[in-house]
């Protein structure tokens, strides 16, 4: 049984949002903090929002306000002094993280609280050294949506107690019912340290026109039963995601297999970034 029961989650964005929501759903109570009061404004209608479809499709225990009574979202970050566990998931830029992990140290009181980042590419470390407390940093990295996808990856630093681990882990597959695995700090961890370079391939093969997109998808749709091909995934991911992630890859181990290929590249100048812009290897 976890005991915690009073989380943070700094930054209330695509996955934020979904973390406090995961959070308050398995009854915990939740302190979200953005960066202003229109990024506060932005994230509860998007908590709102997901909460009620969750409701209409009799997946809530109670009610959506029920749920959304166990969070609170206030832009003051010194709301966060009495957290057992803080989740950080503000913008990908070190510098910002950095600057925030210092503010936590400084303010969130229980030396035992774990401090983590849902960062993809940051090492923890760099996290971790800037704070009095590195045994206490890890990353606990969420799968998008959170709400659906049960992954969770475990990510502590050189410096992270073993003690910090073991207690994410009741947290995660406890009270929030994910399933955890257990990574080390490098870039990409297990899921997109696979994943990329394989999405990257997909794009490699169709910029060499060797294949068409459609028929690439296709053939990994129905020859290796995924359930999307790689290219529609990158739509999905969002080809500017794909990129950075790649970068941080190929700027970590130096493999030809991570480098992002020129189509990629000249596709998000072009603001092709998938669906979200409407268009990417397909039209949306
Ligand atoms: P996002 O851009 O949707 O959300 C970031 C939010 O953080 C924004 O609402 C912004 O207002 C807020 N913010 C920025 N600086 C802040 C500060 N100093 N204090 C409080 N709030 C602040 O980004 P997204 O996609 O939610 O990513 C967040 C983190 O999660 C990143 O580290 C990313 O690498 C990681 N991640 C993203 C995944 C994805 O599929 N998008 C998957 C897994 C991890």
């Amino acid at each position: 049984m976890s005991e915690i029961q009073r989380v943070g989650v700094v930054g209330c964005g695509l996955m934020g949002a979904g973390i406090a929501e995961v959070n308050a759903r398995a009854g915990l109570d939740v302190v979200v903090v953005e960066s202003s009061a229109a990024a506060a404004d932005a994230g509860r209608s998007r908590l709102e929002a997901s909460l009620k479809r969750a409701e209409s499709k009799g997946k809530l225990t109670g009610t959506a306000d029920d749920v959304l009574a166990r969070i609170s979202l206030v832009t003051d970050l010194d709301a966060l002094a009495d957290r057992q566990v803080v989740v950080e998931a503000i913008v990908e830029d070190e510098d910002a993280k950095v600057a925030l992990f210092k503010r936590l140290d400084a303010i969130v009181a229980d030396p035992q609280a774990i401090l983590a980042s849902n960062t993809s590419s940051i090492p923890i470390m760099k996290l971790g050294v800037v704070t009095s407390r590195p045994t206490q940093v890890m990353g606990i990295h969420f799968f998008n949506p959170v709400p659906v996808l049960r992954l969770v990856e475990l990510v502590p630093s050189l410096l992270t107690a073993p003690e910090t681990t073991e207690r994410a882990r009741s947290y995660v597959e406890g009270p929030l019912g994910k399933s955890a695995i257990d990574c080390q700090d490098r870039a990409g961890f297990v899921v997109n340290a696979l994943l990329i370079p394989f999405v990257l391939s997909a794009i490699r093969m169709f910029e060499s026109g060797f294949a068409s997109a459609e028929d690439i998808d296709r053939g990994l749709v129905l020859g290796a039963a995924h359930p999307q091909g790689p290219l529609a995934l990158a739509d999905l991911i969002g080809l500017d995601t794909v990129k950075a992630v790649a970068e941080s890859l190929y700027e970590e181990f130096k493999e030809p297999l991570y480098a992002a290929p020129p189509l990629l590249a000249r596709m998000v100048d072009a603001g092709l970034l998938g669906r979200k812009s409407g268009r990417g290897f397909y039209r949306y």
